[in-house]
């Protein structure tokens, strides 16, 4: 089956093309990066009208790479939300526009399950496994029972990892404020330098707290203006990384889960992923980390997760609509 998988829930326009029996892929992706920066944001408005200029002529490059015309793709899939309004609505109606003037099936992609999926579009997932879903605006904990049923057993209260990464590269003054920066800078750093809280440590749920590490950093930086940027960025992460493994570990012994799975663009630091695969394996627990391609937001995710979904449920109806918070599909576990 090919499917064309298409991303445009917040500032990245991706499209891919994945034949799931050669297991293939073919992607582009074009990013609004440059046009957000003098904005210290990502501006809705302007990332839409991006989308809108760059899905067509991506759709076609993507398939003249794959070498396929539009009436071989069996099936369409795209992102239906979480994310900005304008973006979800330019991809999911050219997606449906040309599933229905190319009478092809179509699927709606949850972006969150897309990430926590992933993985599985490199190596094949062995169910029940704890998904921990790391990305810029939110971080989950999930008990996965097979292609479609999930528990949410965790999630942050405030801030998401990648949030905390983006916010801590910005009080810190690094150029670009994004967390593979800030793990750059940290790789020089002592991570034991300084002690930075890692709330809700102790706390029996799975939930977890990140905004008052960044506000730890501002007082820190504030009291301590000369300290040496390695070695800030170093402990910041550490205690970033910290919760994220102490919590997923702990989801997945107190459940008797021998399987973790790392999703979302949090997932390519490096820090998180030698942490959790020594500490996971040490207590026998295998610990599954997408290449990094399937990290941050990507196309094949959507694709790879529109056949899983197609599969298992069939098409959906064209009248499928945008949303733009993540509501968990069971009721969720979780305190708070
Ligand atoms: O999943 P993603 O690409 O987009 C969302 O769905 O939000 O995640 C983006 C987040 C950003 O916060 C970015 O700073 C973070 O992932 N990120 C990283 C790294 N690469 C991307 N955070 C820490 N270390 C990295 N190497
Ligand atoms: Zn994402």
């Amino acid at each position: 089956m090919r499917v064309l998988g298409i991303e445009s829930s917040c500032d990245e326009t991706a499209v891919a093309l994945y034949d799931d029996a050669a297991a293939t892929f073919h992607e582009r992706i074009a990013r609004q990066e440059d046009i957000h920066r003098p904005y210290g944001g990502v501006v809705p408005e302007l990332a839409s009208r991006c989308h809108i200029e760059s899905i067509a002529p991506l759709v076609e490059k993507t398939c003249a790479d794959a070498h396929c015309a539009t009436p071989d793709i069996d099936l369409i899939a795209a992102t239906a939300g979480p994310g900005l309004a304008g973006g979800l609505l330019v991809g999911l109606c050219y997606a449906k526009a040309l599933a229905y003037a190319s009478d092809t099936p179509f699927v709606a992609v949850n972006h969150i399950e897309a990430h926590m999926y992933a993985a599985g579009a490199n190596e094949s997932l062995e169910y029940p496994f704890i998904s921990l879903v790391v990305s810029g605006g939110h971080t989950l904990l999930a008990h996965v029972t097979d292609d479609t049923a999930y528990t949410l057993i965790g999630r942050t209260r405030d801030d998401a990892a990648g949030e905390a990464f983006d916010k801590g590269a910005k009080i810190l003054g690094l150029a670009q404020p994004n967390g593979k920066v800030l793990q750059d800078v940290a790789e020089n750093g002592d991570p034991l330098a300084y002690d930075f809280p890692r709330p809700m440590r102790h706390d029996p749920s799975y939930d977890m707290s990140f905004s008052g590490i960044k506000t730890a950093l501002l007082y820190f930086l504030r009291d301590n203006p000369n300290a040496p940027q390695p070695d800030v960025a170093a402990s910041y992460q550490a205690a970033i990384v910290d919760i994220l493994v102490e919590k997923t570990l702990r989801a997945a012994e107190e459940n008797a889960i021998g399987t973790i799975v790392l999703g979302g663009g949090v997932s390519a630091n490096a820090s998180l992923r030698t942490h959790l695969t020594e500490e996971g394996n040490a207590r026998n627990i295998r610990v599954v980390l997408p290449p990094f391609c399937l990290c941050t937001d990507n196309a094949r995710m959507i694709a790879y997760r529109g056949a899983m979904l197609y599969r298992a449920r069939g098409a959906d109806t064209l009248d499928a609509d945008i949303f733009t918070r993540f509501v968990a599909p069971h009721p969720c576990a979780c305190a708070g």
